[in-house]
């Protein structure tokens, strides 16, 4: 029976027909073997007399050659064969013909002359073309992800992050880690994002939350006295989806008892270190610089700074207090401060661009953002009028502004005016192509504040998570300053994306019940939703911390890619929608009913 439009192709079957090498692997010095070759056609040029297919494995291309002179059967078939049918062929390995040798192909000196060939598998016409400069949509490429996934590029990347994750765990191996899985089935884990929950059909009424992380279980653990704890874990979140987030995703986990943060850093320095060569990036010097959140959002605005390049933030709320400018000067006298950043090479923005970064500036929730150009003439913004020789000179002074440079203002409370103008920064190193190529700054944050004011919540929330240790000497201020209160904890970033952070946890009942109260968690509820943990600690429960590191994220950037998306097999879309097998999907009526569920919307 034939299985494609064309006569020829009838399927055979593999039978006892095994690939002797893998096509990518085939040298001058193999010329003159007879051997079988078994993958994918990628490329086929049928010149009438003679048929050139590039045969492709996961080990890479190798050109056969249909001649009607080795095999005219073979020949006869090849016409009929196209773009990813599935073939094996049996044939001696020759050299190729001068003109035909290939340079760019590390098997192109060689070809395959086909004495004998089977169609294994025939191939509807692709949705997209498989070559890695095809631009499909993302939507159509994730549908057949099966398809995308056979592209050079992110076989490459799937198995280099395979390499990384061994060396990961070697690496924990040798340190004297054990690998100990968690539920998936379990309660929640407060991580800062929504839940993914799973009803119980045995417990009606009841869901189990999925895992935003195994923190409390990696914390029992150490009560449990494994001492070193890893896995190599999926995580789940609910939130809004960027290039860098998933809502399932892959955490390096790990959780030492009986050690203090320089310990957790050093492991995690040598960790990092490991799985960059295994991946093939550049192995990170050790120790990383070091950074205190205040001096990162002084400094950079954010607490993942980008210490690429320079366009550092600089505070002038002592110089605008009294300025004429209202809405400056009103900002510091209202406990706000004025920030600002200069563009040196400013001049280079057209009014239209200037304009443009005012109003991307209020799309991520700027209420105003104010510039002033030095130009040749003196200063061009609509502020200029306000400000007179002297109160000029001082502001230049202080930013160091001069002319052909800009410089952008901010005003308003703290956290906000840092958050746009760290934002602001980055937009403008693009802009201004400031951002360096094949440099990897490899940081630590530290000293974060444990609690902060949360306007939406209108409460105190942890800046890590509730079991974070507060620093020994501020302990004291927990209950009446808990703001100032610092953290033992940490984030390792690299190049402004946060790759990992973890901390010193608190292995002390009566103080993990204070930050809970501090949370405004009431006593019920906390021995409702954190009774065990409470529980736990208190039958002798060791100093512990750890840490937790992005494995998604890491392959991202070590790859050189720009999307966490092409380092995944199976991911989802911004909307945490899977084209492929069309997840989520609406449940069957009878499920809703076992599960007592009804939807109102
Ligand atoms: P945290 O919430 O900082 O810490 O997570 C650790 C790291 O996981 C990665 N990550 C993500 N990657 C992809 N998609 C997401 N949605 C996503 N969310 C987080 C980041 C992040 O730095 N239990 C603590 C760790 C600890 O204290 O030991 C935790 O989960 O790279």
């Amino acid at each position: 029976m034939s299985t494609s439009d064309h006569p020829d192709i009838t399927l055979d079957s593999l039978g006892d027909w095994r690939a002797d090498r893998g096509c990518g692997t085939l040298r001058s010095e193999d010329i003159g073997r007879e051997l079988t070759v078994i993958g994918w056609v990628d490329t086929r040029r049928d010149h009438g007399g003679i048929v050139f297919i590039d045969v492709r494995d996961r080990t890479g291309i190798l050109q056969v050659v249909f001649d009607p002179d080795d095999d005219a059967e073979s020949h006869r078939r090849a016409h009929g064969l196209r773009s990813e049918y599935v073939i094996a062929v049996r044939g001696k390995l020759a050299k190729r013909p001068p003109e035909t040798l290939n340079t760019e192909l590390p098997t192109g000196e060689v070809e395959v002359r086909v004495a004998e060939m089977k169609v294994l598998s025939t191939a509807r016409v692709l949705p997209f073309p498989l070559d890695d400069e095809g631009d499909a949509g993302e939507a159509v490429r994730l549908k057949h992800r099966y398809l995308d996934l056979r592209r050079a590029r992110l076989q490459r990347n799937l198995v280099a992050r395979h390499r990384a994750t061994k060396a990961v765990r070697d690496y924990l191996d040798d340190q004297g880690f054990v690998d100990i899985e968690t539920p998936i089935l379990t309660r929640s884990t407060p991580e800062g994002a929504r839940d993914y929950l799973v009803p119980s059909r045995v417990n009606p009424g009841s869901v189990y939350a999925l895992p935003q992380s195994p923190q409390i279980f990696k914390q029992i653990l150490m009560v449990s006295g494994y001492e070193r704890y890893y896995q190599i874990v999926r995580c789940f979140r609910d939130e809004d989806l960027r290039a860098d987030r998933q809502p399932e995703f892959t955490q390096i986990d790990i959780e030492m008892s009986f050690v203090g943060t320089e310990e957790i850093l050093g492991l995690t320095e040598g960790l990092l270190r490991a799985g960059a060569a295994a991946i093939g990036a550049p192995v990170p010097e050790v120790p990383f610089p070091r950074m205190t959140y205040e001096e990162a959002t002084r400094r950079f605005g954010t607490d993942r700074p980008d210490t690429r390049f320079g366009l550092e933030l600089v505070e002038l709320s002592d110089l605008m207090e009294n300025a004429q400018a209202r809405v400056l000067a009103q900002a510091v006298q209202e406990g706000g401060i004025v920030g600002g950043v200069v563009a040196e090479d400013g001049h280079k923005f057209s009014r239209r661009e200037l304009d443009e970064t005012v109003a991307w500036a209020q799309s991520i929730g700027a209420k105003g953002l104010a510039w002033i150009r030095s130009t040749d003439d003196g200063w061009q913004s609509p502020l200029a009028k306000f400000f007179d020789e002297g109160e000029r000179e001082k502001i230049e002074a202080r930013t160091g502004l001069r002319k052909g440079g800009v410089l952008f203002l901010v005003a308003g409370p703290r956290k906000y005016a840092q958050g746009i103008l760290g934002q602001l920064r980055l937009r403008l190193a693009e802009m201004l192509d400031l951002i360096p190529e094949n440099q990897w700054n490899y940081l630590w944050v530290t000293d974060f504040p444990l609690l902060e004011y949360s306007q939406e919540a209108k409460r105190l929330v942890s800046v890590h998570h509730p079991f974070t240790a507060p620093r020994e000497q501020d302990l004291e201020r927990l209950e009446s300053e808990p703001e100032t209160v610092l953290a033992d904890a940490y984030d390792v970033v690299l190049n402004g994306t946060e790759l990992g952070g973890g901390s010193i946890r608190i292995h002390r009942p009566d103080v993990q019940s204070r930050v809970f109260a501090a949370l405004g968690i009431e006593e019920g509820e906390m021995r409702e939703q954190f009774g065990f943990l409470l529980d736990a600690l208190s039958f002798g429960a060791p100093p512990h911390g750890g840490i937790a590191l992005g494995l998604d994220r890491l392959c991202m950037l070590w790859l050189g890619e720009s999307s966490i998306r092409d380092v995944i097999a199976f991911p989802k879309t911004q909307k945490a929608h899977d084209p492929m097998s069309d997840a989520p999907s609406p449940p069957a009526p009878k499920q809703l009913r076992d599960l007592g569920l009804k939807f109102t919307q």
